[in-house]
């Protein structure tokens, strides 16, 4: 399997397409990006600005449409047609969700949600060996932001993640927004799920803006949105501060999808990913010494 380019070390930001352009002709100092190949793999102008931007900036290719969660399978000429953009912009890292988004053809606008159990781990390592085999190279899982859990599970999101490492050799990519937003939704402890990650296998981690929104109906309370539209909260960068003591300063990405700002707005948020991490890092360094 081919290795990746090495990752570069810092924060990067999400590049949408409202963006392109600017990037592409003013080449504002980003340490990385990130994109969807689905949004260049029907769009000929969109497809060549990247190809244009991926000479001057390292990119990591995050897919949303290769769905390792169906049960129908991945979809081989969709695979095909990431690799074909693969090859020609070499990223730094390839990944996707721990989710599902097709059923019999049928593309959802959705990262829909799966039951952590035996059958359930069977398939998805048996997909993600078909996505690795067909790219070529390292596929990064993310873990996903929950709104609900299944009575079919019987393991937690981490021990299913683990045991995908383990057969699949397979990387993750820790979001560490979905962390919390997961939590406070489902009601356990974040702080704990980045302290059972498996840290050797992380190769990537994400910080997303979310809202918290009433609940209404018969169980009221509140519901966190992962909707990428918002300033990471302070809660996510704390927790962010944990996750880098225990994975080390891994490339971060800026993600913001929706009510997009400017470009500036996002290097703002990544020049904060570097200094939490500094600072983690440092702080890490100086609890070491304390300790020996
Ligand atoms: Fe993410």
């Amino acid at each position: 399997m081919k290795s990746s380019p090495a990752s570069p070390r810092g924060a990067g930001v999400g590049l949408r397409l409202q963006h392109l352009s600017e990037v592409a002709t003013r080449r504002p100092p980003a340490a990385w990006l990130e994109v969807h190949p689905e949004n260049f793999l029907a769009n000929p102008h969109a497809a060549e600005l990247l190809d244009e931007i991926a000479r001057h900036y390292p990119i990591s290719v995050h897919s949303v449409g290769v769905s390792v969660g169906s049960a129908g399978g991945v979809d081989l000429s969709h695979l095909a047609r990431v690799k074909k953009l693969i090859e020609r912009i070499e990223p730094i890292m390839v990944s996707g969700h721990l989710a599902w988004s097709t059923h019999d053809g049928d593309y959802l606008n959705d990262l829909l949600p799966l039951p952590y159990n035996w059958e359930s781990l069977a398939l998805i390592a048996d997909h993600v060996n078909k996505v690795q085999d067909a790219l070529g190279r390292p596929y990064h899982l993310e873990n996903p932001s929950n709104y609900l859990g299944f009575d079919q599970s019987v393991m937690t999101e981490v021990a299913f993640l683990s045991e995908l490492v383990a057969r699949t050799d397979c990387r993750l990519l820790c979001d560490v927004s979905n962390v919390h937003v997961s939590a406070r939704n489902l009601g356990y402890d974040a702080y704990r799920y980045i302290d059972e990650f498996p840290a050797d296998a992380v190769g990537e981690m994400h910080l997303g803006g979310f809202v918290v929104e009433d609940e209404e109906g018969e169980l009221p309370g509140q519901v966190l949105i992962d909707t990428h539209s918002r300033p990471i909260d302070d809660s996510a960068w704390d927790l962010y501060a944990h996750a880098v003591k225990r994975f080390g300063a891994k490339p971060t990405l800026i993600e913001w999808d929706n009510d997009l700002p400017e470009f500036s707005v996002l290097l703002g948020e990544a020049d904060r990913a570097n200094q939490v991490a500094a600072e983690a890092v440092s702080q890490e360094r100086r609890e070491d010494v304390v300790a020996r």
